[in-house]
């Protein structure tokens, strides 16, 4: 059982960025609790970062994963093509979002990556991400 972690741009700069939206862990943080997670739930993890769309859409087609975690960060709400790629590859997604997508503006109310998407969870902080590796286990023992 391998899942495919992916975090869209400017996630790289979380720790620094915008403290009061998306807390004070970084990135390495939060894959150190991810790995931690994966590890004891007895699953591989592969984790990528890319502020690059193409970037993103090549990792995604890798298809070397049983299922995918992404947070495509800004691209969630422009992105066709990351939501394509998804849709090709077959395998179930989760969505994760750090902050409450829907309490924000209005142009982070739509999500291109939903409608190809398992489920999608947001504004449950980093735990997002372990709540998705604990769904990801269940999805892939069922
Ligand atoms: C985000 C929400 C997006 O709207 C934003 O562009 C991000 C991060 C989140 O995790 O809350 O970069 O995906």
């Amino acid at each position: 059982m391998k899942i495919l972690v992916i975090h869209g741009p400017n996630l790289n700069l979380l720790g620094s960025r915008e403290t009061t939206v998306y807390g004070e862990d970084t990135l390495s943080d939060i894959n150190g609790r991810i790995s931690a997670l994966c590890r004891e739930l007895g699953m591989e993890a592969e984790i990528f970062q890319s502020n690059s769309e193409g970037g993103i859409v090549d990792a995604i087609q890798q298809k070397t994963y049983d299922l995918l975690i992404i947070n495509p960060a800004a691209y969630t709400h422009t992105s066709v093509a990351i939501r394509d790629a998804v849709a090709a590859v077959g395998r179930p997604a989760i969505e994760v979002h750090i902050s409450n997508i829907y309490k924000r503006e209005d142009f982070r109310h739509h999500s291109y990556i939903s409608g190809v998407a398992v489920g999608q969870i947001c504004g449950l902080g980093v735990d997002g991400y372990l709540l998705a590796v604990r769904a990801a286990h269940k999805l892939l023992t069922a």
